[in-house]
């Protein structure tokens, strides 16, 4: 399985997946990096990887042909989307057989949506006195963070957690929960229903 991460951020999640993919934990090859900011971590990351990098500044529209071609060329399965923050276009979401995964730091339904990304989301789930929080990898369709859910784990939240602890025990693991529902993809063990994914 041929992986595009999308990413605009440090890419510790970009860095999980091919760390995977090297230690035969997923079936799959990293072979391009998108990222929004070409200053952004993730393209730091890749660049030292020999992993191709396109960056994408502006509106996705704008570089729509240039992003299916690069993609097409590159035989792209899936995308992985790892803290990419711009709203992915329809067109891409529409074409088959590519798949299009998001990874979000809750538990989705709660906490998601248009604005909720990064340490918001945090913030949003102390304030709101949850005890428990995690990470949802969902298959992305047309609105933000609302697609089938694919796999999801939990974590406590501590009475004395800032929403920088929280951020690091999510992020953890999200580093062990992507490689493991992107190894679903790669054996082909997913069953899509509507809205229910099962494996
Ligand atoms: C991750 O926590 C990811 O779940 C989040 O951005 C972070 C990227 O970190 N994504 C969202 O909030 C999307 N709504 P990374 O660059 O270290 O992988």
């Amino acid at each position: 399985m041929r992986i595009a991460v999308f990413a605009s951020g440090s890419g510790s999640n970009f860095q999980s997946i091919v760390d995977a993919t090297l230690e035969g934990r997923l079936d799959a090859r990293v072979e391009l990096c998108v990222s929004s900011r070409p200053d952004a971590g993730v393209v730091d990351r890749a660049r030292l990887l020999g992993i191709p990098v396109l960056v994408l500044s502006g509106s996705i529209d704008v570089h729509l042909a240039e992003l299916k071609e690069t993609l097409e060329t590159q035989k792209i399965d899936i995308i992985a989307l790892a803290g990419f923050l711009k709203k992915i276009p329809s067109e891409l979401i529409q074409l088959d057989p590519l798949r299009i995964l998001n990874i979000h730091p809750a538990l989705l339904p709660q906490f998601g949506g248009p604005g909720m990304y990064g340490m918001r989301v945090h913030e949003a789930v102390l304030a709101a006195k949850e005890t428990i929080s995690g990470a949802t990898v969902h298959i992305v369709d047309e609105e933000y963070d609302s697609g089938p859910i694919v796999m999801q784990r939990t974590v406590p939240v501590l009475p004395t957690d800032t929403a920088t602890d929280l951020a690091a025990r999510v992020l953890k693991i999200e580093h062990e929960l992507y490689p493991e529902a992107l190894q679903l993809f790669a054996k082909n063990q997913i069953t899509i229903n509507g809205r229910k994914v099962s494996y």
